[in-house]
């Protein structure tokens, strides 16, 4: 079947990302998030991005406008109704996203894929939440969406290979490339990745360095892009918490343990760069 509109649920940094991939591919796109001022800010980020890459010289006036055309933003999650592909990008809990899968069951078409970006949670209990569990897919992107390259794709027990080859040609249509991964909590990424981010936070803790000293061994000794205190406040704390809890939970190994430092400053309220303030703040 022909994609040609694309369904978001989800207007936060991983929901606006993927709408902007998916628009400048030239698909058509419907973003949901529950509130219209979500949905506002979603599109303003999208304008922002396409705005700095008009400004690079890597985008003309004209493709930026026929881009932004092609975003619908709606607050009523009927309106994936007419969606060709849908994929789901909501916050990081199992109850919220059951809810979400059962209601996208509902409104949209029976033959629909019905994706999701979870980044830890098993796609085979997603799957179960709905009548078309042979077209339930993980589809999971990193972040910042459109700057990277990867985007793992998860079968759960019952999806169909229709299912698995459309989004593979999507995701490679999208400019991205796939690596699939077994349905485990976590992954391939986010079982590697977060527990050593949680370990970073551990040695924060445990006083063995300061933020700066941590993230700068990671980023001038191991050459990553930036150091992991960094990451995790570009990732959000509560999802770096929420995945970490995924791992425990799942695999039922001390190892995983979310380290208390994280906890509290979730409890707090200090998310990253969300909020302005995690292990950095920001203005
Ligand atoms: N949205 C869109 N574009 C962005 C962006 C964003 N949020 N942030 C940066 N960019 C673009 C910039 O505009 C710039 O584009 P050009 O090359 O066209 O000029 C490019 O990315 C590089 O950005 P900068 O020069 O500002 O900064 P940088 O070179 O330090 O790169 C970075 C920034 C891409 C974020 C880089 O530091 C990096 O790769 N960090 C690691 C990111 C990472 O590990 N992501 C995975 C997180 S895990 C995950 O997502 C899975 C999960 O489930 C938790």
């Amino acid at each position: 079947m022909e994609i040609k509109v694309f369904g978001v649920v989800g207007a936060g940094q991983m929901g606006n990302g993927i709408a902007q991939v998916a628009a400048q591919s030239g698909l058509e796109v419907i973003m949901f998030d529950i509130s219209d001022e979500a949905c506002k800010k979603g599109l303003g980020v999208i304008e922002k991005n396409f705005s700095k890459s008009v400004s690079k010289g890597k985008l003309t006036e004209d493709e930026k406008n026929k881009f932004m055309a092609g975003i619908k933003i709606s607050s009523d999650l009927s309106s994936l109704k007419d969606a060709d592909f849908v994929v789901e990008a909501a916050v990081e809990r199992e109850d919220l996203k059951f809810k979400v899968f059962k209601d996208l069951d509902e409104i949209c078409r029976k033959e629909i894929i019905l994706a999701t970006n979870t980044s830890s949670i098993p796609i085979g209990r997603i799957a179960a939440q709905t009548k078309r569990p042979e077209k339930i897919i993980g589809m999971h992107f990193m972040n910042p969406v459109p700057v990277m390259k990867l985007v793992e794709i998860i079968r759960g027990l019952a999806t169909d290979q229709e299912t698995f080859d459309t989004t593979i040609s999507l995701i490679e249509k999208f400019g991205k490339t796939p690596a699939e991964s077994s349905d485990f909590p976590g992954f391939i990424a986010n079982r590697i990745l977060i527990p050593m981010l949680n370990e970073a936070v551990f040695a924060l803790y445990h006083g063995v360095g300061t933020k700066e000293a941590i993230d700068s061994a990671m980023k001038l000794g191991m050459n990553h892009p930036m150091g992991p205190l960094a990451l995790a406040d570009l990732i959000g704390l509560d999802t770096c918490l929420a995945i970490m809890e995924t791992l425990y939970k799942g695999f039922g190994d001390s190892k995983y343990r979310p380290c208390p430092l994280l906890r509290k400053y979730v409890e707090a309220g200090w998310l990253g760069r969300k909020t302005g303030r995690g292990f950095y703040e920001y203005n």
